[in-house]
């Protein structure tokens, strides 16, 4: 397995080490338009992983030659968020940054299975699947599966339960309008519903669907990028390991979930071959409701782009 990460900063060296730390791969190549940034950090990289016994290389790079044949490629390149700014802000100038990174890529691995992380994170999964020229199942956006992290820790810190009780799922757009959907969300099996009052529950949906705004705004400067960077390491574990993992992520829409040409997050499988299915579920007309409205949102980015 090799794996690209376009963008050394924050989320891509991140995920970089995390990748490492796991041994996810044999070979990592980091690359980013700053001399010195991609090959200073995978070295150091490289150095921490002589302490976690991690075989896997990684090498530091401002050029896509040597990112040829990858199996993964993360596009984690663009601007972050600044206090104040949504993510939809970043549309013009990350566009134009998503697009050519995806135009190297896709000549340098022409097989590859690329995650797109960069904001407006629904418009760039749209813009580099239809750069890709790539079919559906190899671009695949990553929001949902921190947005579901997000609120899976909020119903953790309110409960004091275990995390590995809870279950949940987020979908739709990664912005404002995102979807969490009560229903699916559990503890032990129990819906929180049985657990919690209904402006608890209604407080831990609008903290997950504010959840990178409030670290932003915490931070002062630049986004979150742990809980960013771990979901992507989750996410290259499904595919390198081939667990057919069910997990929201953000997919070329063909007519699921009511929509079609539009990039969205919905619940996938996923393993060795990038996405193997959209898992259809049946959304209540009020779940359908804000699912459309976040449609509509991630639509009015698209057509910004277009
Ligand atoms: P950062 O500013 O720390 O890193 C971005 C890196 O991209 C910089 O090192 C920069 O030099 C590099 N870069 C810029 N243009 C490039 C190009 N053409 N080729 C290669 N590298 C290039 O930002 P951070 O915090 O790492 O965030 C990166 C992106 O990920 C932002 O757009 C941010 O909004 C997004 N993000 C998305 C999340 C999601 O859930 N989808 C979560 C967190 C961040
Ligand atoms: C986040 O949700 C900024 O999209 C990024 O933290």
């Amino acid at each position: 397995m090799k794996i690209t990460i376009v963008g050394a900063g924050n989320v891509g060296a991140t995920a970089a080490r995390m990748v490492v730390d796991r041994a996810l791969a044999n070979d990592v190549i980091l690359i980013d338009i700053v001399e010195g940034v991609p090959q200073g950090k995978s070295l150091d990289i490289y150095q921490s992983a002589a302490i976690q016994y991690s075989d896997t290389k990684i090498y530091g790079t401002n050029t896509y030659e040597i990112t040829s044949n990858s199996d993964i490629a993360v596009i984690t390149a663009g601007i972050p968020r600044k206090p104040g700014m949504s993510r939809d802000d970043l549309i013009s100038v990350n566009a134009e940054i998503v697009i050519n990174s995806t135009k190297e890529i896709v000549k340098y691995s022409p097989n590859c299975i690329i995650i797109v992380v960069t904001n407006p994170l629904d418009a760039m999964t749209y813009a580099s699947f239809v750069n890709s020229h790539f079919p559906r199942n190899r671009v695949i956006g990553m929001s949902g599966v921190l947005d579901t992290a997000r609120l899976k820790a909020f119903i953790c810190m309110e409960l004091n339960v275990s995390i590995e009780n809870i279950n949940a799922i987020v979908l739709g757009g990664h912005g404002d309008s995102m979807v969490p959907l009560i229903r699916y969300s559990t503890v032990a099996g129990i819906p929180i519903t049985d657990l919690l009052p209904k402006h608890r529950i209604d407080a831990l949906m609008e903290r997950t669907r504010n959840g990178g705004a409030e670290i932003v705004k915490l931070l002062g400067n630049g986004s979150a990028y742990f809980a960013p960077a771990a979901s992507i390491t989750q996410m290259v574990d499904a595919i390198v390991n081939n667990r057919h993992r069910i997990m929201s992520c953000c997919v070329y829409l063909q007519g699921e979930f009511g929509h079609s040409d539009i990039c969205l997050g919905v619940p996938i499988k996923i393993g060795i071959q990038g996405m193997e299915e959209i898992i259809p579920i049946k959304l209540t007309p009020e779940e359908q409701k804000a699912f459309d409205k976040s449609a509509d949102d991630v639509r009015s980015m698209i057509q910004k782009l277009q």
